[in-house]
């Protein structure tokens, strides 16, 4: 692999790359779910392009940019496992990267302003602004994302529509640990204790991921959050049943939509560490 620490150097790389690109973007503290990422990119590209950035403009918190899991050398050994001669990591400092940046943002209605976006204010500004700075830089054939960070995804699907940009975004299974849990960066900073409690999360929306009456949806989401927050160190700060398209959230009035799919969206402060996570959601009582 070919690291590339500034953006004129990473764009002298690209200009000799052949094929198509593919890009992978990090903020580092890498885990499986990045190397599935990163797996998927190199099946389908030739020349793959992981970045690294703690981007501080998505943080709403600067306790939360403060603390975020950093571990740059064991993430270059970590790639230097799995990435080839010709693929490249980028590495930039922020003036650097956002002296490029073309300060245009797109508006994405109301789907940056729901689920994520209404509990952490100015988030998905900061990821599209640099996304599309990334994208622009780079200019990818194919991009991948998790679909743990399910918001994100359709944010970023969006942007690349509305700017009609020529590229791929591909959302990647969330791959959890063998108790459930979501792989996340974040999973860095629970104590063993809280950690082992965190299957709760997904074994609950798990357990209730089948509605069979529209009367149910509310009934569902008090009890999915109960039972999360009857552990001592839990508490859900918002779980909804959301459609992937418009992210609009569902009642017991709403007409559910044979075309789109449904995620139950959950963010939990496990301890003091915020973790979200998704599950499909279906409702029985749609097919008639
Ligand atoms: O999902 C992330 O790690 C970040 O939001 C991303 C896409 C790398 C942008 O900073």
């Amino acid at each position: 692999m070919i690291l590339a620490e500034s953006v004129t150097v990473l764009k002298e790389l690209l200009k000799k790359s052949v094929g198509e690109i593919g890009f992978v973007p990090t903020m580092g503290a890498l885990h499986k779910g990045h190397l599935s990422l990163i797996k998927e990119s190199k099946s389908k590209t030739t020349t793959t392009v992981v970045s690294i950035f703690i981007n501080p403009t998505q943080f709403n918190d600067p306790g939360d940019l403060k603390k975020y899991p950093r571990d740059i050398e064991s993430d270059l050994k970590l790639l230097d496992n799995i990435l080839s001669d010709n693929d490249i990591v980028f590495t930039p400092q922020a003036d650097d990267l956002y002296s490029f940046e073309n300060p245009v943002i797109p508006d994405l209605g109301n789907l940056d302003k729901v689920l994520e976006g209404k509990h952490r204010p100015g988030h998905f500004s900061g990821v599209v602004r640099v996304v599309k700075l990334l994208f622009e830089i780079i200019d990818p054939d194919r991009a991948f994302f998790g679909q743990k960070d399910f918001q994100q995804l359709v944010i970023i699907k969006e942007m690349v529509r509305r700017l009609e940009m020529k590229i791929e975004v591909t959302g990647c299974p969330t791959l959890r640990e063998s108790t459930g849990l979501a792989m996340s960066s974040r999973n860095k900073l629970l104590t063993n204790n809280i950690r082992s409690k965190a299957s709760i999360i997904y074994k609950t929306l798990k357990n209730h991921n089948v509605i069979t009456d529209p009367g149910k949806i509310c009934e569902t989401s008090s009890a999915i959050i109960k039972t999360i927050d009857s552990i001592e160190e839990f508490r859900t700060e918002y779980f909804e049943i959301v459609n992937d398209k418009t992210l609009e959230s569902i009642t017991k009035e709403s007409i559910i939509d044979p075309s789109a799919k449904y995620y139950g969206c959950i963010a939990v402060f496990a301890g003091n560490v915020r973790l979200i996570d998704n599950v499909e959601f279906s409702f029985s009582f749609a097919k008639g």
